[in-house]
């Protein structure tokens, strides 16, 4: 049966070496390759909204700033379709979340049955020193499938 991969990109130098080594491995095994990038999405909660309305404070810029999240999520996503295809990998697919970013992840890798998942130690934090990531270590530990970490 073809085997399904999935590598999480978030536009960070490690994500797009995941992304190179998830596209060598696909094709010497003609798996099916699934890109995703999840738009980092904290909804205020509905207390604070009623809290914020009472005060007078605009939260729409909330929706904004969403709105070039999913943008950028669209030129992530294309332009690591183009790197697969450019690559002359054949069944590829991009897909794009909002929220959690390892909650998303994680989910993915159950709905697709995904076999394996490739992603970067560490990605876009500013946090250094550490060797994994708060994404990283949070699929790493939940994700139902065997996961790649790349440095
Ligand atoms: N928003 C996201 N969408 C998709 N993948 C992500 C996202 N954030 C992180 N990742 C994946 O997790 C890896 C590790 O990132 P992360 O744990 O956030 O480390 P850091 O704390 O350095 O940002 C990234 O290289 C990428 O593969
Ligand atoms: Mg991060």
């Amino acid at each position: 049966m073809t085997k399904t991969f999935l590598v999480a990109i978030d536009g960070s130098d490690q994500a797009w070496k995941a992304l190179d080594l998830a596209i060598d491995i696909a094709r010497l095994s003609d798996a099916e390759l699934a890109i995703l990038h999840v738009v980092p999405y904290e909804v205020f909660p509905e207390g604070l909204k009623e809290f914020a309305k009472g005060e007078g404070i605009q939260i729409e810029e909330e929706r904004a700033r969403f709105h070039e999240g999913r943008t950028l999520a669209d030129a992530i996503t294309a332009e690591a379709a183009a790197r697969a295809a450019k690559h002359g990998l054949q069944c590829v697919k991009t897909h794009t979340a909002e929220g959690n970013a390892a909650k998303e992840i994680i989910a993915m890798a159950k709905s697709k049955a995904v076999d394996m998942l490739f992603m970067g130690s560490r990605g876009l934090g500013e946090v250094r020193g550490l060797l994994l990531g708060s994404v990283s270590h949070k699929v790493m530990n939940m994700a139902p499938c065997t996961c790649v970490t790349v440095k």
